[in-house]
């Protein structure tokens, strides 16, 4: 039997897994997760915990670890793993895992929800019928750009990104992207998709959607620089990120109309969005929402689960990331 932190309720019958299994489960009162301040409080009160499955908003970092010494596993329930201080974890061989995969094709709708809603101001409209502003059919009433046949620009062509692209075929959309490396010849000509440097990219789509993992190379990728350089008029959908992102420069633009809008699910200080974007009207702000449909959740859920079992068991977990 081993003692497992559970950094906040999950769907899908995690910590009855878990228990079932023979482990007492500790589970965070909190829907938003323990927090750093939470897990070093739990941790600290049982410092023999073996386990620990973590949301994206738990930064693990050296201290939580050394509040843990006989802590085997860490399964993070996210597939992003920038929460986590990966190399302390690998000096103490600590494994780490993440929920790839399962999320891709949820991720892929809410961006395209993302663009919708951004490029035809759905949520502008809604809040507008709310008021009592909206006084009947109008040939000028929020106009939007065109999704259907506009350019694409992708920048992270992973699993999420790929989703994007295809997603994008059934809006006869062109589709080109950026990674630095370039994606095997088999799925570019399957997606109609084309490599392009990052300016070409920014200087070419209507319509920017960031993929890419948050790393040392990735913070701040789009910087007021690299903003200016999108067409005037374009949009940026983030569902990947915040802080790839410059959100001051990308207000500033927005609010001086060189870009159209925005479409955002992550930001670079969550759950706290920068000031001036909650001013706009042309952006739209979801919160976090990039894996959240039920089945999803849920799958994610069952990862954890069987990650922190294959570990506390000797076996060697199947979503191993460290
Ligand atoms: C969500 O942002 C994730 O990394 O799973
Ligand atoms: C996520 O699953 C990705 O690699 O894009």
């Amino acid at each position: 039997m081993a003692r497992i932190v559970i950094s906040a309720p999950l769907p899908g019958g995690a910590t009855e897994a878990l228990e079932a299994a023979g482990h007492e489960v500790v589970v965070g009162a909190s829907r938003y997760g323990m927090g750093r301040a939470g897990l070093l409080e739990s941790l600290r009160a049982a410092p023999d915990t073996q386990a620990l499955i973590t949301l994206l908003s738990d930064p693990v970092d050296r201290e939580v670890i050394g509040a843990a010494p006989r802590l085997r596993v860490v399964a993070n329930y996210a597939v992003g793993v920038d929460n986590l201080d990966l190399e302390e974890l690998r000096r103490k061989a600590i494994v780490v895992t993440n929920t790839p995969g399962v999320l891709t094709e949820a991720t892929a709708d809410l961006s395209f929800a993302l663009m919708l809603d951004a490029c035809r101001r759905v949520s502008e409209g809604d809040r507008l019928v709310r008021r009592g502003g909206w006084h009947g059919w109008s040939p000028t009433l929020l106009l939007g750009k065109r999704i259907h046949g506009a350019t694409l620009g992708i920048i992270g062509f992973g699993r999420i990104g790929q989703a994007v692209a295809r997603r994008a075929a059934g809006f006869d959309m062109q589709v080109l992207y950026h990674q630095r490396h370039r994606a095997d010849r088999a799925v570019e000509q399957a997606l109609h998709a084309t490599w392009v440097s990052l300016d070409d990219l920014l200087e070419r789509s209507d319509i920017v959607s960031l993929h890419c993992p948050l790393t040392p190379e990735t913070r701040g990728l789009l910087s007021e620089g690299r903003l200016r350089r999108m067409k005037k008029g374009a949009v940026l959908v983030n569902a990947g990120r915040g802080p790839c992102v410059d959100e001051h420069a990308l207000a500033e633009l927005l609010a001086a109309g060189h870009l159209f809008a925005a479409g955002l699910d992550v930001y670079a200080n969550e759950p706290r969005v920068h000031g001036s974007l909650l001013g706009l009207e042309s952006v739209v702000l979801a919160p976090h929402l990039g894996s959240a449909d039920e089945p999803t959740r849920a799958k994610m859920a069952r990862m954890c689960v069987e990650s922190v079992l294959a570990v506390l068991a000797g076996r060697e977990p199947e979503y191993r990331v460290a």
